[in-house]
């Protein structure tokens, strides 16, 4: 879900013999569908916020995604991923740690509690996003909510990510 320029989905491809992508952005499909250049992902336009699952998956994977979603959408987008989570699948999550060092140019974390940033595109534009860095016990209570069995790690400094079963 959400599987953007394919960094993620290449790796999935090692392991799956069948993948769907989801992503919102026709562009960045075709960054995807051009690297992989693979008959085995299928690739489909869609906004996760409208998304309904059409079918159940082995592995659900999603990377740098949840700290996008509004808050208030939350529960709502988890309880569709539990339902295109097979009885028998897993959902497999990583997302970012607050860093106070990872910082770039157009890429500035200033405070762990603020649900905002700014990000300035090469081109100069500049918009305010969604970014939630989530406590490993808060996204744990979030997945438990959406019926998920959930096994949260964290790394020392980056990453949080999360194994979930039925
Ligand atoms: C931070 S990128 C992460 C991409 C990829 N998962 C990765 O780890 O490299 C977020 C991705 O979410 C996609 N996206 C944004 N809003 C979306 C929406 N409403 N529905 C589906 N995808 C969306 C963007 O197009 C982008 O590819």
């Amino acid at each position: 879900m959400a599987s953007g320029t394919g960094i993620w989905t290449q790796e999935l491809l090692k392991i799956g013999n069948k993948i769907t992508a989801l992503d919102a952005s026709q562009a960045v499909i075709e960054i995807n569908r051009h690297k992989l250049n693979s008959p085995n992902v299928k690739y489909s336009q869609v906004d996760l916020f409208a998304w309904e699952p059409e079918a159940e998956y082995d592995l659900v994977f999603f990377s740098f995604w949840l700290s996008h979603v509004p808050p208030e959408l939350l529960d709502l987008f988890l309880n569709k991923v539990y339902k295109s989570v097979s009885a028998r699948g897993k959902l497999f999550m990583i997302d970012s740690r607050f860093e106070p060092t990872s910082t770039a140019k157009n890429h500035i974390l200033e405070n762990e509690k603020s649900i905002y940033q700014n990000r300035k595109l090469n081109d100069g534009q500049e918009y305010k996003i969604v970014k939630v860095f989530y406590q490993p016990d808060t996204l744990r209570s979030h997945l438990n909510k959406a019926g998920f069995q959930a096994d949260i790690k964290i790394t020392d400094n980056y990453f949080i990510y999360a194994t979930a079963t039925k």
